[in-house]
Parts: structure tokens; C-alpha cells; sequence
């Protein structure tokens, strides 16, 4: 199944999921302006009803709760791009993912040329310990740049 299956909702032969809770109808007031252009947005980003925008808003909404809490159980990825010629600067961060290896659950390494490599991490764990190992690699000197993709366990995204 593709991501974007996942992101929409789709099953394997790409029909929406069979909802597992009662689904409640609600009312919204808003301004004419601000709906305009919440559609236009939404019809940008290919949504084809507000109903699946919205939701993607609350689920954003309680990821980004569960990362400020920081005690919840999370995933996320982090990407790392730097070069591997820098003195000694390989052995480091391989070190730092090996102080936190029961936190980094995958590694992926792509060699971009012959001087820069890009690592994509899989982190699970506690939110605000993802958080910390993630501010750490990326803060790592000689990392060009870094950025760390919060997100959370399917079974909490309803
Ligand atoms: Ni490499």
C-alpha cells in the first residue's frame, strides 16, 4: 500500500477503509472569507471533500499535541545529509545512533556523489527522546543539513 493510499484512507484495492468507530456529523461556523479559502485550498492540495481536509487537520493537530507532551510514544524520521570526508565526523554519528540504538529502529545510506552521503532514520521511542537524539545528529558539526519529520503510531491516528 502506498503512503498516499495510507494518507487517503484507502485499503489495499484502494476502497476507503471500513470505519472502526461511529462517525458523528458536526456543524461548523465560519467566516465566508476564511471557508473561501480553506477550499481553494484544499482544492489545491487535491482533496475532494472538506470532511477528509478536516480530519487531516485534527490528526496533524493531535500529532503535534503528543510531540509537545513528550511522554507519549511516537515514531519519526529524520534525514541527515553531510559529508563523509569531514574528519572523523562518520564515526561520530554512527557512534551517537549506537548510544541510541533501541531508539533507531532503521537506517537508510545513499552516497549523493563522491563527497555527500544521505542518511534517512526511523526513530521510535518517546517523544521528547526522538526529539533530543534528532537535535544532537542534526547539531552534529559537519552535518550540512538535517530535518526531523514528527509523526505517531497509526492505531493513534483513528
Ligand atoms: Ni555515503
Amino acid at each position: 500500500m502506498t503512503a498516499l493510499a495510507l494518507a487517503r484512507g484507502l485499503g489495499e484495492n484502494g476502497a476507503p477503509e471500513v470505519a472502526v468507530g461511529t462517525l458523528t456529523r458536526f456543524g461548523v461556523s465560519l467566516d465566508d472569507d476564511l471557508l473561501d479559502r480553506f477550499d481553494r485550498m484544499i482544492e489545491r492540495k487535491g482533496y475532494t471533500n472538506r470532511s477528509e481536509a478536516l480530519r487531516d487537520l485534527i490528526r496533524e493537530a493531535l500529532v503535534r499535541d503528543q510531540w509537545d507532551i513528550g511522554t507519549t510514544e511516537a515514531v519519526g524520521t529524520l534525514t541527515l545529509v553531510y559529508n563523509h570526508e569531514v574528519r572523523e565526523l562518520a564515526d561520530k554519528l554512527t557512534d551517537l545512533q549506537h548510544a541510541h540504538y533501541h531508539s533507531i529502529v532503521s537506517t537508510l545510506h545513499v552516497h549523493l556523489d563522491p563527497h555527500h552521503c544521505l542518511e534517512v532514520l526511523v526513530l521510535r521511542g518517546k517523544a521528547a527522546e526522538l526529539k533530543a537524539i534528532a537535535d544532537r545528529l542534526i547539531g552534529t558539526r559537519g552535518v550540512k543539513h538535517g530535518t526531523f519529520s514528527a509523526t505517531a503510531e497509526g492505531r493513534l491516528l483513528a
